[in-house]
Formats: C-alpha cells, sequence, structure tokens
C-alpha cells in the first residue's frame, strides 16, 4: 500500500485491477459502465500516530478525480461496518477538504440490481429469479447488430419496422446505433389462442406503404415464430424491395414454422424473460436488463394463457 496519489489505471480496466474483493470489480463495472473515471485505493491516509510511528490509517476504496469524491464500500462484513464510519469520522477531522462517502450494502445491491450486475440476492423485485442478460451486455450487442446493419445496408435508406410493445426498448437503441438515413414505423399484433387455434392478428398497422422498401422488421423475441410469420407473410404479399428481421432474443426450443432470422442479439434458453421492453402481463418492461422469472411466476404462466 502506498502513501500519496498514485497514477490513475486507464479506463474501463476493472478486470487488470487487483480487487481486494468481488464487490469492488463489480463496483468498478458500474463506473466504468457509466464512464466514470476511478481510481483503487490511490491513497493511504495517516490518521494516528503512536510514539512518533503510525497507528492507523485509512485507504479508501476508490476515488472519483471528476468529483473530487473518495467511496469506501461496506458491502464486505457488516461488523467491519463499525470501523469504517470510526475511520471516516477521523478522517474528516484530520483531512476536513477530503470528501468522502460510504456506500452502504443495501445500497451498493440495489446500484447492482438497477443496472444489471450480479444476481437479485438480496433485493426485492418481485418476481424476478435472476439477470440472464445485463444492460452492460444489451447495450454491447446492440451496438454491434447496428454496426452490422449500416454496413450490409449501405446506399440503402431501409424501413425498420418495430413490432409494438415488446420491441420498443430494443428498437429505440438499435436505430441509434445505425450510421444511415432511415425511417421508422410500427405495427401491433396479438395473438389469441382457444377457438381461433391460435391466429394472430394485427391490431396496429402501419401508416406508410413499404412497396420498393427495404424493410427491417425489429422483434423483442421469437418463441414459437408463430406471430413473425404471420407478420412476414403480411408484409410480404405489400411487395417491399426487400424483407429482414432483426430481433434481439431467439429462443428456439418451441419453434413451431421455420422463421429467417437475419440480425439476432442473444439465443435464449426456453425460459420466460422480461425486462428491457419484454413483458409479464405488461410488468416489468422498464427493467434495464432481461432477467428470468420466478419459478411460481412460471408456473402461472406455463398453466395459463400466454400474456400477448
Ligand atoms: P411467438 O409467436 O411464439 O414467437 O411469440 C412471440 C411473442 O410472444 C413475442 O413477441 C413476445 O411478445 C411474446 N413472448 C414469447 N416469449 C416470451 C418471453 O419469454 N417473455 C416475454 N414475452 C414473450
Amino acid at each position: 500500500m502506498t502513501i500519496g496519489p498514485q497514477p490513475r489505471p486507464p479506463k474501463e480496466t476493472a478486470n487488470l485491477v487487483p480487487f481486494a474483493h468481488p464487490s469492488e470489480e463489480e463496483f468498478a463495472g458500474i463506473l466504468d459502465f457509466y464512464g466514470v473515471t476511478w481510481e483503487y485505493e490511490p491513497r493511504t491516509f495517516p490518521l494516528q500516530e503512536k510514539e512518533g510511528r503510525l497507528a492507523l490509517a485509512f485507504t479508501p476504496d476508490f476515488y472519483l478525480p471528476d468529483l473530487d469524491l473518495y467511496i469506501e464500500l461496506t458491502t464486505l462484513k457488516q461488523k467491519l461496518v463499525t470501523e469504517k464510519h470510526r475511520k471516516v469520522r477521523l478522517l474528516q477531522e484530520r483531512y476536513p477538504e477530503v470528501r468522502i462517502k460510504l456506500l452502504h450494502r443495501s445500497d451498493y445491491l440495489s446500484l447492482l440490481a438497477k443496472y444489471g450486475f450480479g444476481p437479485f440476492s438480496e433485493v426485492e423485485v418481485a418476481g424476478i429469479h435472476e439477470v440472464l442478460i445485463s444492460a452492460a451486455e444489451l447495450e454491447r450487442r446492440v451496438k454491434e447488430l447496428g454496426a452490422e446493419i449500416s454496413r450490409d445496408y449501405r446506399d440503402r435508406e431501409p424501413l425498420l419496422i418495430g413490432v409494438l410493445r415488446g420491441a420498443a426498448c430494443f428498437m429505440s437503441d438499435l436505430m441509434r446505433h445505425i450510421s444511415l438515413p432511415l425511417t421508422t414505423d410500427y405495427m401491433a399484433i396479438s395473438s389469441y389462442d382457444g377457438e381461433q387455434g391460435g391466429a394472430v392478428q394485427i391490431t396496429k398497422d402501419l401508416v406508410e406503404p413499404i412497396t420498393g422498401r427495404d424493410v427491417i422488421v425489429v422483434e423483442d423475441i421469437v418463441d414459437t415464430g408463430m406471430t413473425l410469420n404471420t407478420l412476414l407473410e403480411t408484409l410480404r404479399s405489400r411487395n417491399p424491395a426487400s424483407l429482414a428481421v432483426c430481433s434481439l432474443l431467439d429462443k428456439p426450443a418451441r419453434r413451431l414454422p421455420k422463421v429467417p432470422i437475419d440480425y439476432c442479439g442473444f439465443v435464449v434458453p426456453d425460459e420466460f424473460v422480461v425486462g428491457y421492453g419484454l413483458d409479464f402481463r405488461q410488468k416489468f418492461r422498464n427493467l434495464p436488463f432481461i432477467a428470468t422469472l420466478k419459478s411460481d411466476w412460471l408456473k402461472v404462466w406455463k398453466t395459463e394463457k400466454r400474456p400477448e
């Protein structure tokens, strides 16, 4: 451990720093995700001397230079928290110009949950089992898909058709990563089972004609493929110049008709997933990550009519 400021580690190197605890690494991941510059344990503050020798010192976990703020995580053993409070108090007495914040275990866990890192071990989000795809992973992949589409459609002006409501988050992020002139439109589809035999119905049609256009259908998830199949048949009959599919998620386990997925974000297992636009009974759409549901909620899904 060293005294005095140390060279700042380059950004986004959370996996290269020898962290003392996994929670520190996760926290660095959150800071990287938000582009907040950080230094790990850059400075040790002498707090007490006895007979001319250093008796007590304190090395806060992080320093955020842009905020001129030290952060100490109290995510380790709860009994250490009191000792940390004492050290912070001593530090503030001796170095009143230094700004430091203790980040408590509960604050830290809600941050992790909110931004899609780690499991929901101690954070109460009713119905959610675990994070399957984190917000950072989503952002990275959506960016890649946008770049791929931009390359493939160079010199063309695609028309993106978002399928409501599930594709709302994906569509708005994806279009911002496509570096081409483009237009957008939306359709809404509802599936109903029982007497209608699982037929799919268009409940909101496009505003613009698509004849001669390079159409890309933007879907949240392809499960049985029934919805997409019907949608593609409808769109094909309107004579677009080309028709492609970009789906954030592909759940191939229950596929019925063969449907083309030209751009796929992630392949997911046969589990009901929510978040980032996907719902369970209209809930969870606003989660910034994709998560699985708890098994008792799943039972409801398996025994009852599928949500639209
Ligand atoms: P498909 O017709 O069986 O392919 O179902 C497609 C639609 O069902 C999607 O657009 C979603 O609205 C919904 N869906 C299927 N699987 C899930 C899931 O795991 N979570 C949330 N919605 C789903």
